[in-house]
């Protein structure tokens, strides 16, 4: 009798739990374009199509394969230090990629690369805005770069990568979903140079990679010139550091975007090019991301500012 009345109570709190998401659902799609209902439905309600599934678990399964190399390693370049890229009035004209690192496929595959969760909003992104031409910076194994291809429209896929057996491994794993999908060997401005002078536009510019304020807002404002109207714009690991969350707090203020969401990770910008002030949507509470940065900070702080705010005085002094 006792077991059936709090098996009862979990159904009606997981029924008021879900009513609260679909409202919060509702009033999102308000606000935000219609093309994005997939990835919201993803999002708060954990709804995702056949395709959908299919997609995100043959991506998953190339991720498999590359862990399966186990403890081969590969060079890579870590995030360099806040600061190194100058300031942002001041930028320095070619920002210095970070420290050599050397790590194993396995620990590539499974910590570096975006994540299922991530990797799904990645290809819901892409697949929702119809993005013809793609073009990421950081390609690593290629797993976030699968996700991306993997969006229906996808025409053509570009990912750029500074160190070559890295982007060997990407190309064989993207060119698993995209027959069009080329890794550039090279530094980022490298890349960025050639695509100015190439000319053609994007549709979705995904940045993760260099993760430092300055460099990465420097990178977006490279690419401008290079964006389609309704471009979307992502910036990968936007609560990495203090620097990093510095730079998202400026990007999504910035003007030329009309929306700003926050995925708690990622940040996705949509690009009018005329917008002055992004509306800003904060889904990161529905993320598996708790929004506080992870390097350069104390997680705990918010919890003792507010344990010293209910301490008395007398006892802080
Ligand atoms: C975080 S990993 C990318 C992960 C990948 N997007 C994923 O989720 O599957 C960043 C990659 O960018 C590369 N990288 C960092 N700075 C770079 C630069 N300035 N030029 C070219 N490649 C760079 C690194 O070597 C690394 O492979």
């Amino acid at each position: 009798m006792l077991r059936n009345a709090r098996h009862g109570g979990r159904i009606a709190r997981a029924h008021l739990f879900r009513r609260q998401r679909v409202d919060r659902l509702h009033e999102l799609l308000g606000d935000l374009p219609a093309w994005l209902e997939p990835l919201l439905r993803y999002v708060l309600l954990d709804e995702l199509g056949p395709r959908d599934r299919e997609v995100v678990q043959r991506v998953e399964h190339l991720r498999q394969e590359v862990a399966a190399r186990r403890d081969e390693k590969y060079d890579i370049f870590a995030s360099p230090k806040p600061g190194t890229a100058g300031t942002v009035d001041n930028p320095t004209e070619r920002p210095t990629a970070g420290r050599q690192r050397q790590l194993t496929a396995e620990w590539l595959a499974m910590m570096t690369s975006k994540h299922q969760f991530a990797g799904t909003v990645l290809y819901l992104l892409s697949d929702g805005s119809k993005a013809e031409r793609i073009v990421e910076f950081g390609a690593c194994v290629g797993i976030s770069g699968a996700y991306l291809a993997s969006g229906a429209s996808c025409k053509e896929f570009i990912t750029m990568e500074a160190w070559p057996a890295l982007a060997d491994v990407a190309q064989g794993v993207i060119s698993q979903v995209h027959q069009n999908a080329h890794v550039r060997r090279g530094l980022f401005n490298d890349g960025v140079d050639k695509l100015l002078e190439e000319g053609g536009k994007f549709d979705l510019v995904y940045i993760d990679g260099h993760h430092e304020k300055v460099a990465t807002i420097q990178y977006f404002e490279r690419m401008i010139p290079l964006l389609n109207p309704n471009c979307v714009v992502l910036f990968d690991d936007i609560y990495w550091s203090e620097d990093m969350f510095a730079a998202w707090e400026l990007l999504r203020a910035r003007s030329g975007f009309s929306h700003a969401i926050d995925f708690g990770d990622v940040g996705a910008c949509l690009w009018d090019g005329k917008s002055e002030h992004p509306r800003l949507i904060d889904l990161g509470p529905y993320t598996t991301f708790s929004g506080s940065w992870k390097a350069g900070h104390d997680r705990l702080q918010p919890l003792k500012s507010f344990v010293a705010e209910l301490t008395p005085k007398a006892l802080r002094e």
